[in-house]
């Protein structure tokens, strides 16, 4: 027997005591029995003793939703205990005496002998994310000679988008999840991951090089000797950890990266699945925060050429990236919205993918109309961030919550819409059946929200300007392309730009790894206006925390 001290003991050899994973003096069985229920099967799997339920279920090849990287964060690895003995984040947990109840899976250890748990569909993996590969900038070039074609890939740190080119022509596009995400769904976690040891560093670029880029390869370029060419946009920390850079720098003041400049390397020395000596180009950046697919899109999208005029560029994710070009200087920053607009911190968001509602109406009367991408309203899964954004606005333009985004209690209720939530929630409002968004989940969209207004704000009083006298907005990423922009200006997401004044660009990562694909003489071009960016910390603005509390209200 091992104790918790992990010095050995006489007895039941088949009995551990488990210090790693912090469980005080529950003895631990060699293996336990699970009778597992998911999407409506039934399966039994062996959980070998001191692992998370979590890996034990990958093992069986159950994938659950490991958003948060298995930290115990984002609570969407929930599995129903049904029987058992379990170790519940140290604590013993007896689901034969105690009743059943939901625990995470990555904090969760089976330490019985035998029993029953049951997987929520909301729980497990799910494929089918929507990868933007449309751009409405085009690029041009060509590739190296007749019949020889090169690949460029937008490496996102949740999806992966890729295009054959040839000829200056894009012949194919496809996309995949990004494998890393088991590693956690933000670039900090990934940040963490690579910071645990050289090996787990080493695993998140194999996982990113063998699990998802060479399939892409596999699926666009079955010939691959017959790639001359590939051109990679990042964000820093991904650029980085497919350079095999360690990424740690970014996440620690004065938040600097390894490298600004990636040199092209030949394809060998990444383990891509083209010719060896096939050379691969990758978008240099800015900064820790503003990194390879931001400058590509600068780059292509034309932004900041036209001297005498004021523009702004937005990529809107867990971070925001912003660029600001004003008669000539360019400033970058960057604001950390947090995941509230990509399906994170809430339980009624998810990802843009099919059953997601991506646009909704609420009328005078309270009742709701929603778009479904894939249109099947009758397989609802939650909304996604342009129906969050239209969510806030429809609300507060029907009266239905404040500027706090409390809901009116006296109308909602009397439409028979409230219901009491817990403690963490907060009052619910029902939209249907199968969606309730509570006020707890209306809270971090303002937060999100006041994140990027107050950024923005702050940016443009860096330079002494306002919205108002904004020439042009770019919006870049899949994101911005899906918003209502009615619904984003109403609630201050997006400054009061008017539209004509607005070009929505698609994913302009891509079209810049496109571009570079075919010429990577644009890498050059950039490198040379370089000098005039100038990293702009927002919090060290004096006026940032002001602003920021003043967006945190809706209009
Ligand atoms: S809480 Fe388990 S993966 Fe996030």
């Amino acid at each position: 027997m091992i104790s918790a001290s992990g010095a050995c003991r006489r007895g039941d050899p088949a009995v551990y005591f488990i210090k790693s994973c912090a469980i005080e003096n529950i003895p631990v069985r060699t293996t336990m029995k699970l009778h597992v229920d998911s999407g409506g099967r039934r399966l039994d799997i062996d959980a070998p003793p001191g692992r998370h339920l979590s890996e034990s279920l990958a093992e069986a090849g159950i994938r659950l939703d490991l958003r948060c990287g298995g930290n115990n964060r984002c609570g969407r690895c929930r599995v129903r205990l049904l029987s058992g003995r379990f170790a519940i984040a140290g604590k013993a947990y007896d689901a034969d005496r105690e009743g059943p109840r939901e625990a995470n899976a990555c904090r969760l250890i089976p330490a019985g002998v035998e029993g029953r748990i049951e997987i929520p569909d909301s729980s497990l993996f799910r494929d089918g994310l929507l990868i933007e590969t449309g751009f409405r900038c085009a690029p041009s070039g060509a590739a190296s000679g007749p019949g020889e074609s090169a690949l460029a890939f937008d490496i996102g740190t949740t999806t992966v988008a890729a295009a054959l080119v040839k000829d200056g022509a894009v012949l194919r596009t496809a996309g995949a999840p990004n494998a890393q995400s088991r590693f956690g769904d933000n670039v900090i976690d990934r940040i963490v991951a690579a910071g645990r040891s050289p090996e787990t560093a080493a695993e998140l670029r194999r996982v990113l090089v063998e699990e998802t880029l060479n399939p892409l390869i596999a699926e666009l370029a079955p010939a691959s000797g017959s790639v001359r060419r590939i051109a990679v946009a990042a964000n820093t920390v991904m650029s980085h950890i497919f350079c095999g850079l360690s990424p740690e720098s970014i996440g620690v003041s004065p938040f600097r990266p390894l490298r600004l400049r990636f040199p092209a390397e030949p394809a060998a020395n990444f383990g891509l699945a083209v010719d060896a000596e096939t050379p691969v180009h990758v978008w240099p950046a800015i900064s820790g925060s503003v990194g390879g697919d931001i400058t590509g899109g600068i780059a292509v999208t034309g932004f900041g050429r036209v001297p005498d005029r004021l523009e702004l560029l937005l990529d809107i994710g867990t971070n925001c990236e912003m660029i600001l070009s004003d008669r000539g200087r360019k400033l970058a920053a960057a604001a950390a919205a947090g995941p509230a607009f990509e399906g994170g911190s809430s339980a009624v968001g998810c990802r843009a993918r099919p059953g997601a509602v991506d646009h909704l109406a609420v009328s005078e009367a309270g009742y709701f109309r929603f778009h479904v991408i894939g249109g099947d309203l009758r397989r609802i899964d939650g909304i996604c961030g342009s129906g969050l954004v239209d969510f806030l606005a429809g609300m507060r333009g029907a009266g239905l919550i404040d500027e706090f985004g409390r809901y009116n209690r006296a109308r909602l209720g009397s439409l028979g819409r409230l219901e009491a939530g817990t403690p963490e929630t907060g009052l619910l409002c029902r939209l249907s059946s199968q969606l309730a968004v509570s006020e707890a989940d209306i809270e971090a969209l303002l937060k999100a929200k006041a994140a990027i207004e107050a950024g923005v704000l702050a940016l443009l009083g860096s330079v002494g300007r306002s919205p108002s006298e904004l020439d042009a907005l770019y919006l870049c990423g899949g994101f911005a392309s899906a918003l209502d922009l009615a619904s984003a200006r109403s609630t201050g997401l997006l400054p009061a730009v008017a539209a004509d004044r607005i070009r929505i660009c698609g994913n302009t990562s891509l079209a810049a790894a496109i571009q570079a694909a075919a010429d990577p003489e644009i890498l050059d071009q950039f490198e040379s206006e370089r000098p005039g960016f100038r990293d702009i910390p927002l919090n060290n603005l004096p006026e940032f925390e002001e602003l920021y509390t003043r967006s945190l209200a809706l209009n």
